[in-house]
């Protein structure tokens, strides 16, 4: 693999509905927002973002619907230097998440699958993406029985196959058996502890923590950084779509530089929108 990878990002994308408010509501509560955006999002795309803003040479496989937001989600891919080859246009609605998010920063998702939940197989052109890609990196907003044939195609081609297992889903053992790198935040690591032990490269982020990976070689530690959390929707995908751009570099170099991308991440608002790219991530670093 080269320093610069060629990665075939399969998931979903979102046009995120962002409210932002003091504090969430609780069930039956009504309170008043302080902030209305639309942002492109939905963790694949978020994903290729990153990938493609750290400098990774990234194509999509995945769906937007045949409506306005399709075509603004299309756009923010271009305009990352994402291929777009290969993403289809499907009849109906493309994916949307409403999100909330308080006034510390946490937020509260709620994803309608749309355009994604239609990425049911893989056309021959795609799965040629994947065998010739060095990377594969995958979440599970679309569904999983695509992940997974996905999975096999890369792993028989000897392409690195990455899987960010978000949101948390009931998955197949088979997949376990095919990835190579998992990059998982403290939920999915509990509900998955079992089946992230034979996972060959294990990445676990921790919030303001920082991140741990955990390889054949031992484990290496990127300690939390210091920055002024407007909002954390899409931080993980900005460390995951970092991460495999970094991934030939070898396992220090990936979570150091994830994890500066994923803490940049968390300083404005929106998921796509706040991913930073290869200057700003250095600049991160550099300031330590
Ligand atoms: O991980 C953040 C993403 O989750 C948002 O962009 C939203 O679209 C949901 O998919």
């Amino acid at each position: 693999m080269g320093a610069w990878p060629r990665v075939v990002v399969l998931g979903s994308v979102n046009m995120d509905l962002v409210t932002r408010v003091g504090r969430r509501p609780a069930p039956g509560e009504t309170v008043m927002g302080t902030e209305f955006v639309t942002v492109p999002g939905g963790k694949g795309a978020n994903q290729a973002v990153a990938a493609a803003r750290s400098g990774a040479q990234v194509r999509f496989v995945g769906a937007v619907g045949a409506d306005g937001f399709g075509v603004e989600l299309t756009a923010t891919l271009v305009a990352a230097g994402v291929d777009v080859g290969l993403l289809r246009r499907v009849d109906g609605a493309s994916g949307v998440a409403s999100i909330v998010v308080d006034a510390g920063g946490e937020n509260s998702i709620i994803v309608v699958a749309g355009a994604n939940g239609l990425v049911r197989e893989l056309t021959d052109g795609e799965l040629a993406a994947i065998a010739q890609a060095d990377v594969l990196l995958c979440q599970l907003e679309i569904p999983v029985e695509t992940v997974l044939v996905a999975a096999r195609h890369a792993r028989a081609a000897g392409t690195v196959v990455a899987v960010n297992p978000s949101p948390v889903r009931p998955l197949p053992d088979e997949l376990w058996d095919v990835v190579d790198i998992a990059i998982v935040n403290s939920l999915e690591f509990e509900h998955y502890s079992t089946e992230l032990g034979q996972v060959p490269h294990l990445v676990r982020t921790l919030g303001a923590d920082g991140a741990v990976y955990r390889g054949a070689d031992g484990e290496v530690v990127a300690p939390g950084r210091r920055v002024e959390v407007v909002d954390t929707t899409g931080a993980g995908d900005a460390f995951a779509g970092a991460f495999v751009a970094r991934w030939g570099q070898g396992p220090e170099m990936a979570l150091n530089w994830a994890n500066a991308a994923g803490a940049v991440a968390t300083t404005s608002l929106g998921a796509s929108s706040s991913i930073p790219d290869r200057a700003r991530i250095a600049a991160e670093l550099d300031a330590d």
